[in-house]
């Protein structure tokens, strides 16, 4: 298995290009089992959660075209052609939802296109229980008929779905796309109330917009939905993605050094940006971009709350955790999406920080810097925040079980090392 090698302490400066986001790419790949027409995505990064989705389309029967050749099971193309003309195979299998549980979102579409899908049910993650029970609930109120047997998910609507009124008890941002691509074939109106704000879900709804479905309310809680009988082909390009730019906006604060962020866009991303120009780091939008700099001393602690967009989002959470623990005073962060999250509040005490979990908040009190250490990645973001913890270290950090990282950072260490980090990768 890889490891990730760090040394610390240089103030990162330069480009660094922003790329589609993951979280949009995934459930509009997934929308392409609407139609049988083709479905043209742009803007695609290089993950292997897309090399994944891909995979899963194909087995149901959707024809990926690449600009680039795939090589090894993954893919180097950015812009794929997606066209799903035979919908026989309804079967989404355990060996590959087990690997990302974004693989649920092909519910909706085949459901409403077949009448009918066969799910792996995902199972928890490190960060959390994740059900999906409202999804089921919410495809329940359009007539679908769901049973679960075997581990899997069996769901049925033969004479297809039927509009419905959906009031989701809590914001569900997988539930809510999942139901925009099952409401977009229903019979009828759908009402999605208290409804995802994410801009991956706006995204998506665009694109369903470009496919012929007629949708109102895009980017607020109340999405209402007139089902068409067909969706057609079309051409979208994936939204920047903001947790990304985030992570490298916290990149350039916690090495006190400068980044212009190609691709970034501000209105993305309002939450992050409040809370980072409070603690002290400067952020300008550009003509193509955002940069961001920290230069004016020490930072100064913030206290902040992990919500539904447009709050402070959850994957940013232990990104801003990292910078907390050398800024100045005291920091409360409170998780409220997952209940599962701190699993970094370990590792980067293992560095040096001065960070205390009493339930579902960690109070942070600022050291005056962290030192290099051997780490453990267990999710995503938190692998990510020892990456910027080990930028800013004395020393040398070494992250192990770094597979996770390569499912949301496209060429991180390549990214990272053009603007100065000392940080490579290494077999094990
Ligand atoms: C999406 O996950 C993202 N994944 C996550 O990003 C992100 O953390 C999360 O939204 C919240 O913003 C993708 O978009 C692929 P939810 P999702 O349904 O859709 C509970 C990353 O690092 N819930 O909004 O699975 C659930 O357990 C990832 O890129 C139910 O109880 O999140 C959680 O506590 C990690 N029942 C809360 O709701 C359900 O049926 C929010 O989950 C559905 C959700």
């Amino acid at each position: 298995m890889d490891r990730i090698l760090i040394r610390g302490g240089t103030p990162l400066r330069g480009t660094i290009p922003i790329g589609g986001a993951k979280n949009a790419a995934l459930p509009l790949m997934a929308a392409s089992l609407l139609t049988d027409e083709t479905l043209t995505l742009s803007n695609l990064p290089h993950l292997a959660d897309i090399s994944t989705m891909s995979k899963l389309i194909r087995k149901l029967g959707v024809k990926v075209s690449m600009d680039g050749d795939a090589d090894g099971g993954g893919h180097v193309g950015r812009v794929f052609g997606l066209t799903a003309k035979d919908t026989s195979n309804t079967t989404a299998p355990y060996d590959l939802v087990r690997k990302m549980r974004a693989s649920v979102l092909v519910l909706g579409p085949m459901l409403a296109r077949a009448g009918r899908a066969r799910v792996s049910l995902p199972g928890g993650c490190a960060i959390g229980t994740r059900p999906v029970d409202l999804h089921l609930q919410a495809l329940e109120q359009l007539g679908a008929e769901i049973e679960l047997n075997e581990g899997y998910i069996e769901a049925r609507a033969e004479k297809g779905l039927v509009g419905g009124h959906v009031v989701f008890p809590m914001v569900t941002v997988g539930g809510t796309e999942n139901l925009l691509m099952a409401a977009s074939l229903a019979k009828g109106e759908t009402v999605l109330s208290n409804a995802a704000r994410e801009p991956e879900v706006a995204d998506l709804a665009k694109c369903l917009v470009a496919m012929g479905a007629t949708i109102d309310g895009i980017g607020s809680d109340t999405l209402t939905i007139q089902g068409v009988e067909r969706l057609h082909g079309a051409t979208h390009a994936v939204v920047p993605d903001r947790i990304e730019t985030g992570t490298y906006a916290i990149a350039a604060a916690i090495t006190g050094g400068e980044l212009t962020l190609q691709g970034a866009r501000a209105d993305l991303s309002e939450a992050v940006i409040k809370i980072l120009t409070s603690a002290g780091v400067e952020i300008a939008e550009t003509s193509d971009g955002l940069h961001i700099a920290r230069t004016n001393g020490p930072l100064q602690g913030a206290d902040m709350m992990t919500d539904p967009y447009p709050g402070f989002p959850t994957d940013m959470q232990a990104q801003i955790m990292a910078l907390m623990s050398v800024a100045r005073g005291a920091s409360m962060i409170t998780e409220t999406i997952f209940e599962n999250r701190f699993m970094h509040v370990p590792e980067l005490c293992r560095m040096g920080a001065d960070i205390n979990v009493h339930g579902s908040s960690a109070i942070v009190r600022g050291v005056e810097g962290l030192s290099g250490a051997q780490v453990m990645a267990t999710d995503l973001r938190a692998s990510v925040s020892l990456v910027l913890a080990g930028l800013a270290a004395e020393g040398e950090t070494v992250i192990n079980r770094i597979y996770h990282l390569d499912r949301g950072y496209e060429r991180l260490e390549d990214k990272l090392s053009t603007c100065g980090a000392d940080i490579r990768r290494a077999a094990e």
